[in-house]
């Protein structure tokens, strides 16, 4: 007999037991898991496999898809179309909605996707990940439309990522703190290893690319100054610091052991306001951090009170142990 909780039995007891989430949300969920363990699959095959490399295309973002970038989206799209509980999926490699064929029944569910973050690191072997968020449809009329995306991320129903690393880890919330469960390749599914993950308030360790430090704006620089001068300096402590480059990796390890991540604004392209996509990337794991305790605003205004206007919108984003995020957020209301 084995005690251990498989994610099937969690997501049973939020919907049985907690009355979290009805049962086409857990089902919904479920199909996402096994999604990601296709990518999974194929990310591990690496050379063996057709899949590293970039797949001579562009994304709407005028980014060079990866190999990966399409796999991922295209497992991610025949896993959920026909499950019944989804109206429509919106991704980062895809430029408009996909309505789900009407072959299959429509749901009230939207699904929204980064299949593959970090796509820098595919093909040198460093951890990547796959994002997700769910929200519900506002209207109940039939049909779906781009509209019907535009939600605040306090609004999601579900939200979580698959970290391909390592170890093949899934994390996700519905509401009611932050669970991590661990892929056992033995068994094909996925086991909790921790539930009610907390981020400390305090850390000593910062995520951000340095190499863009002369395009920031001033709150950001005079906060990682005051990091950079260590114990002599007015924060009182040396800081460390790691960026991976795949928002995926950064976040788990945030969530792991604390720490806080920055992809802020910065002059490079100034009419941008930010490098990080508010649907699929910024909502997830904003609502994943505050659900460990966190904060994750974009200098100004908490991430998950943003109202979306555009679907591949994209957004300033500093998140992780609280005390942080409140500093750098209050060095922006005081410059
Ligand atoms: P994606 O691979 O989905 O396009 O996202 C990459 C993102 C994010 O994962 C990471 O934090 C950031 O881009 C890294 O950007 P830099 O290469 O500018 O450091
Ligand atoms: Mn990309
Ligand atoms: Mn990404
Ligand atoms: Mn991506």
């Amino acid at each position: 007999m084995s005690n251990k909780i498989s994610l099937t039995r969690y997501l049973v007891e939020q919907q049985r037991v907690h009355g979290r989430i009805p049962p086409e949300l857990r089902l919904l969920i479920e199909v996402v898991a096994r999604a990601c363990k296709r990518i999974a699959i194929n990310v591990n095959k690496g050379a063996l496999g057709e899949v590293l490399g970039t797949a001579d295309t562009e994304n709407v973002q005028g980014e060079v898809q990866k190999k990966l970038d399409v796999i991922a989206n295209e497992v991610l799209i025949e896993a959920n179309e026909w499950g019944g509980h989804l109206a429509a999926m919106a991704s980062e490699e895809m430029e408009g909605i996909y309505v789900v064929p009407n072959r299959f029944p429509q749901g009230e569910y939207l699904l929204m996707f980064d299949p593959l973050d970090g796509s820098s690191n595919i093909d040198v072997n460093v951890s990547i990940g796959t994002i997700f968020s769910v929200l519900k449809k506002s209207s109940t009329e039939a049909g779906v439309s781009e509209q019907d995306f535009m939600q605040p991320g306090h609004q999601q129903a579900a939200a979580g990522y698959c970290v391909y690393g390592p170890q093949t880890t899934l994390v996700l919330t519905v509401g009611d703190g932050v669970a991590m469960f661990t892929l056992d390749r033995e068994q094909g599914s996925w086991v909790l290893t921790q539930d009610q993950i907390r981020i400390p308030e305090d850390t000593k360790e910062f995520a951000i690319n340095m190499s863009n430090m002369r395009h920031w704006d001033a709150p950001v620089k005079r906060y990682i100054d005051e990091c950079l001068q260590g114990k002599e300096g007015p924060r009182g402590k040396d800081f460390n610091m790691r960026w991976i480059a795949s928002m995926v990796a950064d976040v788990h390890r945030i969530l792991s052991r604390g720490g806080v991540f920055m992809y802020p604004w910065d002059k490079r392209e100034p009419e941008k306001p930010g490098k990080l996509r508010l649907m699929y990337e910024a909502n997830p794991m904003a609502w994943l951090v505050e659900q460990a305790g966190g904060a994750a605003t974009d200098g100004r205004q908490r991430i998950l009170d943003i109202q979306p206007t555009k679907l591949h919108q994209r957004v300033s984003v500093m998140l992780g142990s609280k005390n942080e995020v409140d500093r750098v957020t209050r060095y922006h209301s005081e410059l």
